[in-house]
């Protein structure tokens, strides 16, 4: 079964072909990071914008790729939320578009849910996920805790109070002059740097919960103190203090729930560090996909699509987006 996944809840324009929910055929994303980058952080009118002018070149490149035309697939999923509204809008509509043309089932995909399901990408050292399972979900916009118990089966045991992980990572990069996007920029740095100060933990204790505001706002008033030796010292404190919190998180709920294994996933699933601490520390599976995976992408929709149409999840030419769209 070969089903086309198309992308467009942010600032990335993704389509991909995967075969049978684990095989990618082909895989396309178009980053508009460089456009944002100007501004500092993305300007939804431009981006979606942007997503108009590449949508139609990426999946016509995804085809190409794959050397398959429309004909050719079995189905078609996209990303109706959360994300911006204007994006949203863009990859819905043509999806919509093409669903018709071709006479496609169609799916509408929760984006954290897609990411979620990078997991059943295969890779070399491929293990199968199993339920029931905890995921740590970090990207730009959330830090969600959730237990999965089967396909499409989840409860939200926790989320961020204030900024999300990726969010923090943004600020924190912006508050050490490093530049956009502040994730692989802090990481960068932080590989020339020491963790020389112990910059505050939010344990928020008797929750599943997040608070990555205070730790920001610590690394702010040191750069105002001029008391940093440098920013790569900076971005290696700040690194290790969120790092630390979501580590230490995930292990506890996974042990409390009695889960079979980990997931990590999202965008800061593609840091090194949180990689390796998580999988030292846990003492079950931790299951990660391939960094390149782990930041947006289609193929994780497109594997999403898969499991939503062979449980018989189609949805129909009235799919709408929901840019505030939840989990559970
Ligand atoms: O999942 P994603 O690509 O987009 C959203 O759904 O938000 O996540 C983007 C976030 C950004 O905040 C980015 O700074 C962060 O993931 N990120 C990282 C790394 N790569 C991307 N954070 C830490 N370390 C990284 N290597
Ligand atoms: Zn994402």
């Amino acid at each position: 079964m070969r089903i086309l996944g198309i992308e467009t809840s942010c600032d990335e324009t993704a389509a991909a072909v995967v075969e049978d929910g684990v095989r990618i055929i082909s895989s396309q994303v178009a980053s508009q990071v460089e456009i944002h980058a100007r501004y500092g952080g993305i300007v939804p009118e431009v981006a979606s914008r942007q997503h108009i002018l590449t949508i139609i070149p990426v999946i016509e490149a995804a085809l190409a790729e794959a050397g398959i035309r429309f004909k050719d697939l079995d189905g078609i999923s996209v990303t109706i939320g959360p994300g911006l509204a204007g994006s949203l809008l863009v990859g819905v509509n043509v999806a919509k578009a093409i669903a018709l043309a071709s006479s496609l089932p169609i799916a509408g995909i929760n984006h954290l849910e897609g990411h979620i399901y990078a997991n059943w990408l295969s890779s070399p050292h491929h293990l199968e996920p199993q339920f029931p399972s905890i995921c740590l979900i970090v990207s730009g916009g959330h830090s969600d805790l959730v237990l999965m118990k089967g396909h499409g089966d989840y409860v939200v045991l926790g989320r961020t109070r204030d900024d999300a992980a990726g969010e923090a990572f943004d600020k924190a990069a912006r508050i050490l002059g490093l530049g956009y996007p502040g994730g692989p920029a802090i990481e960068q740095a932080a590989k020339n740097g020491v963790a020389l100060v112990k910059l505050p933990r939010a344990s928020l204790k008797g929750t599943c919960d997040f608070s990555f505001s205070g730790v920001k706002t610590a690394l702010l008033r040191l750069v105002e103190a001029g008391r940093l030796s440098s920013a790569a010292d900076g971005a290696a404190s700040f690194q290790e203090a969120v790092v630390d919190v979501l580590v230490s998180k995930t292990v506890a709920v996974a042990r409390e729930r009695r889960v079979r294994q980990i997931l990590l996933v999202g965008g800061v699933a593609s840091n090194g560090l949180l990689r390796r601490w998580l999988v030292e520390s846990s003492p079950l599976p931790v299951l990660i996909p391939e960094p390149v995976w782990c930041t947006d992408n289609a193929a994780m929709i497109a594997v999403c699509g898969y499991f939503h149409l062979k449980a018989g999840k189609i949805d129909g030419l009235g799919l709408d987006v929901i840019p505030s769209l939840k989990l559970a």
